[in-house]
């Protein structure tokens, strides 16, 4: 039986998502959206490109308010990316309170038709609703996991690749820590063809390149004006379902609840995880310098004042 995965939001980063995993061809796909006909309009316009594209998934779309979740069921895979997005001058903090409500009804919904499936939250302030959905869904902490360690490091290797004017396939890098202004791209533990970073770049031309990574949503935010990012963020969300669908235990960093691991308990952190059939299957412990661990524990800080905001 084909696989089934469900992207609730169909806006620019669930349609995306929507067409790259049709696109792969090994799982149908259904999109949920709270607007009316729209879904159904981007499900039909991507099983129409099928017969060019040559891939037979299935696209159907969902208004929730009218259809509810029913066509959602037994989702082996669930991506919530409803909410609102960032405007220019707005934090990912101002979205909390719109997107706490949004997240929560979903969760909901989700849960009563797939009471088994894997969550990956794409919602922001993400670190936050990760939390929330986990905490709503009552999934194990293996089965909720948030996207957002997978795009910052792909920000960080496309600075670096351009700026040693190597292959991007070539550049090795991990970003930890919460989705935001805190974030702590690894420069120490980064490397191109296995040659550490910090003997490729002068140091203070690295601070600028880690800067510009942590800074790499507002960038695109500020170029677009009327939206965030959804190409590079749909991309990364793709490779954490071909993980998890294709079981390949990749290890890449994703916000997942730590219970002790890096001094971190009971809070979702980004960190480096492998994913497999079964969500995150391990937590990887990186050897951290004292400075780089206190970086982490600031980033968790952030989030874990954010987590307070929404008295959950
Ligand atoms: P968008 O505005 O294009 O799409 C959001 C969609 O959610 C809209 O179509 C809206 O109608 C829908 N929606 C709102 N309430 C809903 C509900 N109750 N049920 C179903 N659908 C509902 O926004 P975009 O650009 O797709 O971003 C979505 C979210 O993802 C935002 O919160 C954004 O900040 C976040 N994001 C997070 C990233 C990360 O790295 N974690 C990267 C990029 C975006
Ligand atoms: C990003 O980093 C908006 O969080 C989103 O592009």
């Amino acid at each position: 039986m084909r696989s089934k995965v469900t992207v609730v939001g169909a806006g620019n980063v669930g349609a995306t998502l929507g067409q790259r995993i049709a696109e792969r061809d090994y799982a149908d796909v259904v999109l949920v959206d709270v607007i009316e006909d729209m879904p159904q309009g981007k499900a039909l316009d991507l099983l129409e490109a099928g017969p060019v594209l040559g891939y037979d998934s299935l696209v159907t779309g969902v208004s929730s308010k009218r259809d509810g979740y029913g066509a959602t069921a037994n989702s082996d895979i669930v991506v919530i990316t409803s909410g609102i997005a960032r405007k220019p001058g707005m934090s990912r903090d101002d979205l909390i309170r719109t997107n706490q409500a949004i997240v929560t009804e979903v969760t909901q919904e989700i849960m009563k038709a797939s009471p088994n499936t894997i969550i990956i939250c794409v919602t922001n302030p993400l670190d936050a609703m990760v939390q929330l959905a986990y905490k709503v869904s009552g999934l194990p902490k293996q089965r909720v996991i948030g996207m957002a360690g997978v795009l910052d490091t792909a920000r960080f290797r496309t600075f670096i690749a351009q700026e040693l004017n190597v292959s991007v396939r070539d550049v090795q890098a991990f970003v930890l820590g919460g989705h935001g202004d805190t974030m702590v791209p690894l420069a120490r533990l980064s490397s191109v063809a296995g040659v550490p970073l910090p003997a490729l770049i002068p140091a203070d031309r690295l601070e600028q390149i880690v800067q510009r990574t942590r800074d790499g949503g507002a960038e695109i935010v500020n170029l677009l004006k009327t939206g965030s990012a959804f190409y590079a963020p749909s991309a990364s969300v793709l490779q954490m379902v071909d993980s998890i669908l294709l079981d390949k235990k990749m290890i890449m960093p994703c916000s997942t609840y730590l219970e002790g691991e890096y001094g971190i308990n009971g809070l979702f952190v980004g960190v480096p995880v492998k994913l497999g059939a079964g969500g995150v299957e391990e937590i990887i412990q990186l050897d951290l310098t004292e400075d780089e661990r206190a970086q982490l524990q600031k980033s968790a800080d952030s989030v874990q004042e954010l987590v307070g905001v929404m008295g959950i």
